[in-house]
């Protein structure tokens, strides 16, 4: 069963259920050692699912949830290995959508919910997107129209003496850091690994290239030229600009419409038939920090 949530549509199962745990990689063709999120319906249920909750976790429960927030705590043990893919760690979050709220209300328990798209491809930001990337392989989908995040939820590990960000995500770091009082490494400066994060994620079929802003033009023209169907991500900074290739993105000048437009603009591009996609990144603060993240995951090298 897939369903919406802020940040990306999920596809959910019983979390406390093995089986119904593995039909979800089944139907990702995600490998089963890649831990998923369990959803719950509220911060007092936190205990139920970690057995260890620290004076930060919920510090920053109480400051973000609902919301695009995955808290990483000491596993509790009615959390079955197969949901934190054989880790002692399990990434618990409440997400701020009124039919994700629903439904757990009305379940009672927590869903383990990976992003409903197939592995390493890019996630749903519509129950269409969800319907063309699994068909068959979902019964059915809750459609709650386009998430307004748009990216995944932040992950910060609280298991150790200091927060860790694993994933920058809908809650901005600059957002923690408020809350925390202290300043935080993130994947990018740090060299902390996320199990199940793969340099080639969130890609579309076209190949990506992130070129600097001022080369766009160029060297989509270039690749043109060359025979590529290239598909930009215009940057605003570059709106007036005449360009000659075969479909244009522009990027919305907002952070937060950028990231809820990210994963459909790539979708989009995909379905005009690009092959070549030549994006830049946009400054690394704020949610501009998950766009680019995401960016240089959907350009890293496949398999
Ligand atoms: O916004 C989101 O978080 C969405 C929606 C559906 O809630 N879900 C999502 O799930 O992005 P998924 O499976 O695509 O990404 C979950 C990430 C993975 O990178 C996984 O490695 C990490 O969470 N994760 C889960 N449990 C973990 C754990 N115990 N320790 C470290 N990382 C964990
Ligand atoms: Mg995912």
């Amino acid at each position: 069963m897939a369903f919406p949530t802020e940040t990306v549509y999920g596809l959910g199962a019983n979390a406390e259920d093995p089986a119904a745990v593995s039909r979800i990689f089944a139907a990702k063709g995600r490998p089963p050692s890649h831990p998923l999120i369990v959803h719950i319906g509220g911060a007092e249920q936190l205990d139920d699912w970690a057995a260890e909750v620290p004076e930060t976790a919920r510090l920053l429960a109480e400051s973000f949830w609902p919301g695009p927030l995955a808290l990483v705590l000491r596993r509790g043990p009615r959390v079955p290995f197969e949901t934190t893919g054989g880790l002692e760690t399990v990434a618990v979050r409440v997400p701020d959508h009124p039919v994700a709220l629903a439904l757990l209300a009305a379940f009672g328990g927590g869903v383990a919910a990976p992003s409903a798209n197939r592995f390493g491809s890019v996630s749903p930001t519509t129950a269409g997107h969800v319907r063309a990337e699994l068909g068959d392989a979902v019964d059915f989908v809750l459609d709650g129209g386009p998430c307004q995040v748009g990216v995944e939820s932040t992950i910060v590990d609280v298991t150790g003496d200091v927060p860790a960000v694993l994933r920058p995500g809908g809650v901005t770091r600059e957002d923690l850091e408020a809350v925390l009082g202290m300043s935080l490494a993130v994947p990018e400066t740090s060299h902390v690994r996320v199990p199940g994060q793969h340099p080639s994620h969130y890609a579309p079929n076209a190949r990506v290239v992130l070129v600097e802003p001022e080369k766009i033009v160029v060297e989509a023209e270039h690749a043109q030229e060359q025979g590529h169907r290239v598909g930009v991500f215009l940057p605003p900074e570059l709106g007036g600009e005449p360009i000659d290739v075969h479909a244009v993105v522009r990027v919305p000048d907002s952070m937060p419409a950028y990231a809820r437009g990210l994963y459909g603009f790539l979708r989009e591009l995909d379905e005009q038939g690009c092959d070549l996609i030549i994006a830049s990144l946009p400054v690394e603060a704020g949610l501009g920090l998950a766009i680019a993240n995401r960016l240089r995951r959907a350009a890293g090298p496949r398999d």
